[in-house]
């Protein structure tokens, strides 16, 4: 898998213009969904110019075959070959579509990625990973297939709720803990409550970084991408448990729930220090608040637990940390110790 080419642009239309002066192609396509149609294509419109603008309709509901087959149908009525361009605008809804639909038309046509979102800037339009949805299963169907390039603008951020934004940032806080105490402590002092965006470009380039240089040693996570899962197990189940009640929370608020949980089974099971995991939580409780689930669903969150696709038979597999920067992957644990992690996470 080659690397991915990752661009910091302060003024995304020159730096996209610059781009597509470099980058051979015959004809252009631009993916947006509705939201970033609206609020987004207007600050790229100028680079793109006459580009045909495919636009599917916006959230994770529709990241289904259906969208994805209106994509492969405007890429191929529009004239659209193998050397044509695809350049992804939006979250990581747009951004896992598009790349797939850019895997499979004409067996694999070049593309951008432009993410608008704080969680695609630093997880989703990174490291290659694209897909949809298959039913209720979340990135069922898929490949691996980078972009050719990602555009990384902060001038998006300005269209994000605050939510949005520390729900990105999470994933940032999970790049922090796998990377080193410097990155970690950086992140600590960062105070959402007041973000400053112009400062928060280069922690975003740096968690990029951070992912980046795990995905080139395994791009197919056999091995150490399974860092990236820190937190992720529990939150998967908080995330699924939640959409099932039909209170949705985002992405990064189960993660940051997760990484409570998780932190505090590295902390009994691999020596995680009690300082860090302290200081991590009163950040993740300033920011997220306390995890909405009672010890009513610890069984039900056990079962989703098991279903996890990152398990090998019914074990429940684990990253854990023995410090910052000390990955440990692979691990399990008993329901036992599972449930005391839960019953932590409620008391915190
Ligand atoms: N989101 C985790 C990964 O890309 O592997």
């Amino acid at each position: 898998m080659s690397k991915q080419h990752i661009i910091a642009a302060t003024d995304v239309a020159s730096t996209l213009e610059q781009l597509l002066r470099e980058i051979e192609y015959d004809r252009l396509y631009v993916l947006t969904d509705g939201q970033t149609a609206q609020l987004c294509y207007p600050l790229v419109a100028q680079a793109v110019g006459d580009a045909h603008q495919i636009t599917i309709p916006a959230g994770d509901d529709n990241k289904h075959v259906d969208s994805l087959c209106h994509v492969w149908s405007e890429l191929s009525a529009h004239g659209a070959t193998r050397h044509s361009l695809l350049i992804n605008v939006g979250g990581g809804m747009v951004t896992d579509l598009g790349g797939f639909a850019a895997a499979t038309f004409k067996r694999g046509i070049s593309c951008i990625n432009v993410p608008t979102t704080l969680l695609a800037m630093v997880d989703a339009a990174v490291g290659g990973k694209t897909g949809i949805n298959l039913h209720s299963l979340k990135n069922e169907v898929g490949a691996f297939y980078p972009a050719d390039a990602v555009v990384v603008s902060s001038q998006f951020l300005h269209t994000l709720d605050a939510p949005n934004l520390a729900s990105g940032f999470a994933e940032m806080l999970k790049h922090g803990l796998i990377s080193t105490e410097e990155h970690w402590a950086g992140l600590m002092r960062y105070d959402l409550n007041s973000p400053n965006l112009e400062a928060l470009q280069p922690l975003i380039m740096e968690s990029i970084r951070t992912k980046e240089h795990i995905v080139e040693q395994d791009p197919k996570e056999q091995h150490i991408r399974k860092a990236l899962n820190l937190g992720h197990t529990l939150g998967h189940a908080f995330e699924t448990l939640a959409m099932r009640r039909g209170t949705p929370c985002l992405h990064g608020y189960a993660v940051a729930w997760g990484l409570v949980g998780e932190l505090y089974l590295s902390h009994v099971r691999e020596g995680f220090p009690a300082d860090k995991l302290r200081q991590t939580i009163s950040f993740i409780k300033e920011v997220y608040g306390t995890s909405p689930f009672t010890c009513k669903d610890y069984d039900e969150l056990f079962a989703l637990m098991q279903h996890d696709k990152k398990n090998v038979g019914t074990e429940i597999r684990f990253t854990l940390l023995g410090g910052i920067g000390d990955i440990r992957i692979d691990r399990t644990a008993t329901k036992e110790e599972i449930f005391e992690m839960l019953d932590f996470v409620r008391e915190c």
